[in-house]
């Protein structure tokens, strides 16, 4: 095992009726600013949840942050900040809202010049404004993670800091229940790639990460299709279990102290900034073509996702890994999800935008082993195709 240091310090509020704790968790004297998306809170009951809780505090509104949000939308967030003294931030929504507020908090306190330096340069975070979450789409673990992925003028770009790792975050999986199956399944894809991008890689003998990893995937497999089931769709179990594993997938637990590829987020990321494509979409098309251009140097590690995944135990290695990429293929495609850039009209014109797009923003080394190049990813696109 690698050598690693871990700490998650949000605070997990899980389950029904867990909104209502908000009230305590946010300081009563703090002035909050609750952010969201395009209105969805509106239609499902959670606003007024929340509204319901922040009674007793003084707080304002800031709404229309977009899926895969947007600097300029993110940056009109500081003028009431400024006006109103806004002390506390409430993200209230997916990953997307998420995110945004991760960039409002930073970007608040930021004393340099321009904020988006902390995304496209990686000037670092040294204060952020304190966050709470209200999750209302388990997909991106973004609730008790110091990541986030902000878009200006067609660059997606990540950038992460412990700062912005919310305070606390309310998974209440019965606000799941209105998203759509293309939402659902978007999540439990998003989720399902986050686990192997810090599981396929090459084994250091972290069998506590890789058995954690390995449930995880074995839940979403089991979980995910019952909430695209009319008959298993509104059980409150199934959507508890995916939304738990989504959170597990990535608030650092499983990628501490074992080598990680993020290759396919990286790669799905200038799919989505090229061609709006939802980013769990991306990810659907891309790993599979990663697992077979990186089948070398991924060998033992797929032959023990075939064997301890998928059960799949007869045959020589080769075959294992043959039938485990087929597998996850089938899962994915059980999840409704494209698999190829055909199913989404995307051509071979299109290779060299993307390649082209990696080398603009640096992701010319990416991997596990770093040797994941321009070259690489131009055979995994064309491996997508
Ligand atoms: O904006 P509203 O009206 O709320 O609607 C949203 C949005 O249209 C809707 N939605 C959310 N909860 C709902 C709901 N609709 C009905 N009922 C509910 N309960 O769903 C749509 C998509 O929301 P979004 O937040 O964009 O989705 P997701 O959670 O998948 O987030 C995706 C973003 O997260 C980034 C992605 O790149 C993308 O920008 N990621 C962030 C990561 C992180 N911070 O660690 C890691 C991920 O790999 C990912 O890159
Ligand atoms: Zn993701």
């Amino acid at each position: 095992m690698l050598n690693f240091s871990f700490q998650n310090n949000t605070k997990i509020l899980f389950g029904e009726n867990q909104i209502s704790a908000i009230s305590q968790e946010i300081p009563a004297d703090a002035k909050v600013l609750m952010v969201y998306g395009g209105g969805s809170i509106k239609s499902n009951g959670v606003y007024q949840q929340v509204t319901e809780a922040l009674k007793d505090h003084t707080w304002f509104e800031f709404s229309g942050v977009e899926p895969n949000p947007q600097y300029d939308t993110l940056m009109k967030a500081q003028a009431i900040i400024e006006a109103e003294n806004i002390d506390y931030l409430l993200a209230v929504g997916g990953g997307s809202v998420v995110d945004g507020v991760k960039f409002i908090a930073a970007a608040a306190k930021f004393e340099a010049q321009d904020p988006w330096d902390i995304v496209a340069k990686g000037a670092s975070v040294k204060q952020a404004l304190p966050i709470g979450a209200v999750l209302t789409l388990p997909a991106t673990g973004s609730e008790s993670n110091g990541g986030s992925v902000i878009t200006r003028d067609g660059n997606k770009l990540p950038f992460g800091s412990p700062l912005v790792r919310p305070l606390f975050a309310v998974l209440d999986p019965s606000v799941t229940l209105s998203l759509s199956d293309r939402q659902i399944s978007n999540g439990v894809i998003d989720a399902y790639i986050h686990i192997m991008e810090q599981y396929l890689t090459y084994s250091v003998n972290g069998k506590v990460q890789d058995r954690f990893s390995e449930g995880l995937l074995q839940t979403l497999i089991e979980e995910g299709p019952k909430a695209l089931a009319a008959e298993t769709k509104q059980d409150l179990e199934v959507r508890a279990n995916i939304m738990w594993s989504a959170t597990m997938a990535l608030n650092g637990l499983i990628g501490a102290g074992v080598p990680q590829d993020w290759s396919t987020h990286m790669i799905g990321h200038e799919l989505t900034a090229s061609h709006g494509i939802d980013h769990a979409r991306t990810l659907s098309i891309v790993l599979p073509a990663v697992m077979k251009v990186r089948r070398e140097q991924k060998h033992d590690k797929l032959v023990q996702y075939a064997e301890r995944v998928f059960g799949i135990t007869t045959g020589t290695d080769e075959q294992k890994i043959d039938q485990a990429i087929l597998a996850t293929e089938a899962f994915f495609k059980r999840m409704q999800v494209p698999i190829r850039l055909g199913d989404i009209d995307l051509g071979t014109d299109q290779v060299d935008v993307m390649v082209n797009a990696l080398e603009k923003h640096g992701m010319t080394k990416l991997g596990e082993h770093g040797d994941i190049d321009l070259t690489v990813s131009r055979e995994i696109l064309t491996t997508a195709l």
